[in-house]
């Protein structure tokens, strides 16, 4: 028990409502691969809060005379019951239950949907767990007399990192760590923190168009990857790693060195999925068009001097990273090179955003 997130005696009550949150994605910069005892990461990450890619959940909640054992609820997706997410949910309500322990006197119904594809490849975990983590933390706001803006914005991350672990990088932008870095005021293992320190105007309006490469269902799951982590012959030094190239990034968004930041970023993409080509089982997630994607951009930088780079996540999609002042220039890029390499020609454009909101 994480005592500082432990409920205290409620002051008031509340019989029913609704309450609405609009949270986005987020990528990763520097990778959360590998985790250990609940929901705790081997090392650091710090990601860009995302803007178009982002889950709306609306959690109506009724009192109920007699307490139950475990958490009722319905989850309807775009309107339709969705019976599939239950047991992600209901797993994660047993989880935070024993630090919000008002939610087993309630009947909830979630109302969730996707700005984004619901097959896209691109996970709604983050977006999602966010969102109704938010939700949640509206009700016990109104169930305290007063709550600090900081211990609602911390716990609602705290929650969401159980829900899953990089949900907890969702709730505040442009910026987010998650996990102790001996540099980074404030970083916390129990919760993302907003980035404290300078950050260059280059990277504060940066680009991210997701490339569709495959929507197929994920080969491997996140919790099962993390778990290959366990007894990896590369893990220490993947951890340290990690560390490293943290601290040098530090350096990157005071300076605003865009090149240092390819280096990082695309070493930390082909980094994550090494680990997973290395593990026991083995795994690749790329397909011949995610090469061939990283292929051109690699050849487009060379001939031009763009700074545009790639990251990618446990999958075949590949997110396209560049400054806003070559926006036009790599969307005329993505038109007649890349987008014949993702299905049905699919991408989302988005760009860095601010977190998320109550609707
Ligand atoms: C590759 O947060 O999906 O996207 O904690 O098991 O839910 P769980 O894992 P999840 O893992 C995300 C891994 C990643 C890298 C990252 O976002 O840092």
């Amino acid at each position: 028990m994480e005592i500082q997130f432990a409920s205290k005696e409620y002051s008031k009550t509340i019989k029913d409502g609704s309450v609405t949150y609009q949270s986005p994605s987020n990528i990763a910069l520097v990778k959360y691969w590998g985790k250990y005892g609940e929901q705790l990461p081997q090392n650091p990450s710090i990601s860009f809060t995302l803007s178009n890619c982002h889950t709306v959940t609306t959690l109506h909640y009724k009192k109920t005379d007699n307490a139950n054992e475990n958490v009722t609820f319905e989850v309807f997706l775009d309107q339709k019951l969705a019976p599939d997410f239950k047991p992600k949910i209901s797993a994660f309500f047993n989880r935070i239950e024993p630090y919000v322990p008002f939610i087993k006197a309630y009947e909830f119904c979630i109302e969730t949907s996707n700005s984004f594809p619901h097959s896209s490849g691109i996970a709604s975990s983050a977006s999602g767990m966010s969102a109704l983590s938010l939700c949640i933390m509206d009700m016990e706001r109104q169930l305290y007399s007063e709550m600090s803006d900081d211990y609602f914005r911390q716990k609602a991350s705290f929650l969401s990192r159980l829900g899953s672990g990089s949900a907890c990088r969702s709730i505040e932008g442009p910026l987010v760590v998650w996990g102790k870095h001996a540099e980074i005021e404030n970083s916390d293992l129990l919760f993302g923190t907003l980035y404290p320190y300078e950050i260059h105007p280059n990277f504060t309006r940066y680009q991210d168009t997701i490339l569709l490469v495959d929507k197929g269902e994920k080969q491997v799951s996140s919790t099962v990857g993390h778990g290959l982590m366990h007894g990896h012959d590369y893990a220490k030094t993947r951890f340290l790693q990690a560390q490293k190239n943290l601290s040098t990034l530090i350096d990157v968004f005071k300076s605003g060195d865009t090149d240092q930041f390819i280096k990082i970023v695309e070493s930390e993409a082909l980094t994550l999925h090494a680990m997973m080509m290395t593990s026991h089982p083995y795994f690749i997630l790329m397909k011949p068009n995610t090469l061939e994607i990283i292929n051109r951009i690699w050849a487009y930088r060379e001939n031009t001097g763009s700074h545009v780079c790639f990251t990618l996540d446990a999958g075949a999609n590949v997110h396209v990273l560049y400054p806003e002042h070559e926006k036009e220039a790599i969307h005329e890029f993505i038109n007649s090179q890349l987008s014949k390499f993702c299905q049905n020609g699919q991408y989302i454009d988005d760009h860095v955003g601010y977190g998320a909101k109550k609707v």
